[in-house]
């Protein structure tokens, strides 16, 4: 049975869109990865949200799914002590969606800069669906439903957290008569069903990509559909390829321009990446003066990065020859998941009063 009853929990996740890259990883797997011994940890693949703007392609998304659980455990998240599942499996995540929209103003949907950047950047135009709107309130409830301490994340998903934020307050006011005044951290102790969750960001908040620069001269973030990635599947020639061919100081080819440090994908790298950090240093001296190459630092970028990814290359080799065994893992994480979020829907009911044929409602008649 689960030996991890008693620690704090946390839930976090992605929305499949293809195989995970760096960015994933120092935005939050690595995260992850480390806070599995001391949390009881729940990991989300949040296959619905993934058709909000991909409804009609749901063979890439069921394939996006087993990329993402394979990434997952090749990564290093242990099945026998974290629980990964799918959002669909869990009716409970979507009882409770439906009730918390209830309580989600839709002018605040509007506002949340997540949303307009998804907007803006996927070019959805006026052309989203509806249920594009609803996901914050499902991410909001794909949280809730777990009762987590602690969410972490990426710095793009704090408006959504935000949203978890105030719809838990709004909840545990109007439906467990907490008073409003309450601090955060006592919304429990003051009898509250939903806690008001702690975001935990990643060392790096924005991985940049390997490309040039976007039109504001702003480094663009790492992105599979920017085509700018270096995935955790990568086999070493392919990450010498991406870091040979990566964008660097484009000035620095005129010997009057020393090189800079800063806004180059090369150092942000190393920097982020290097465990030699007095290397790291040094070269980055010997970098502004000139005095060192591209191709020298890059290769030495190649050896880091392949030194971090090969080992999880090598696990997810083994996941990719036995999907049947991903998909077993899939299942009983699914099984743990459905135990909580049941647990939680009859709370959140119960508090709603919205139970009518349990054990309460006897009572409740006289
Ligand atoms: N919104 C997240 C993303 O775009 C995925 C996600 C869904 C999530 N539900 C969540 C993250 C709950 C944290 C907590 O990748």
């Amino acid at each position: 049975m689960n030996t991890v009853l008693n620690k704090p929990r946390i839930l976090t996740g992605d929305t499949p869109t293809g195989k995970l890259h760096l960015g994933h990883w120092v935005g939050s797997v690595e995260n992850r990865v480390k806070l599995q011994d001391r949390y009881d940890c729940y990991f989300i693949i949040a296959n619905i949200q993934a058709f909000t703007t991909r409804a009609e392609r749901p063979e890439e998304m069921r394939d996006n799914v087993m990329q993402v659980a394979m990434d997952y455990l090749a990564s290093g998240i242990d099945p026998k002590r974290s629980t990964i599942f799918v959002q669909s499996e869990i009716p409970a995540i979507a009882e409770l969606t439906q009730f918390l929209s209830m309580l989600v103003p839709f002018p605040r949907i509007m506002r949340n800069p997540t949303i307009k950047d998804e907007i803006r950047d996927k070019g959805l135009g006026d052309n989203y669906p509806i249920g594009f709107l609803m996901y914050p309130v499902s991410n909001t409830a794909d949280i809730l439903t777990f009762r987590p301490e602690l969410v972490p994340v990426g710095e793009d998903q704090l408006p959504h957290l935000e949203l978890a934020r105030e719809t838990a307050r709004k909840f545990n006011q109007l439906y467990c008569a907490v008073d409003p005044q309450t601090k955060d951290e006592d919304y429990i102790k003051a009898g509250g069903l939903f806690p008001i969750i702690q975001p935990l960001l990643g060392r790096v908040k924005r991985l940049v990509g390997t490309g040039a620069p976007g039109k504001n001269g702003q480094l663009l973030k790492m992105s599979k559909s920017l085509n700018n990635a270096i995935f955790l599947s990568d086999d070493s020639d392919i990450i010498r390829k991406k870091v040979m061919e990566m964008y660097t100081d484009p000035k620095r080819i005129h010997k009057t321009d020393p090189g800079c440090v800063e806004n180059n994908p090369l150092w942000i790298f190393h920097e982020t990446f290097n465990p030699d950090q007095d290397w790291v240093k040094e070269a980055e001296a010997h970098y502004r003066k000139g005095q060192i190459g591209d191709v020298e630092c890059k290769k030495k970028l190649v050896d880091v990065l392949v030194a971090l990814i090969e080992p999880i290359r090598q696990r997810r080799l083994v996941f990719e020859k036995d999907p049947a065994q991903v998909i077993k893992i899939l299942k009983e994480g699914t099984e743990r998941a459905n135990a909580i979020a049941e647990e939680t829907l009859i709370l959140a009911k119960r508090a709603m009063q919205q139970d009518y044929f349990g054990k309460r409602q006897v009572k409740y008649n006289k």
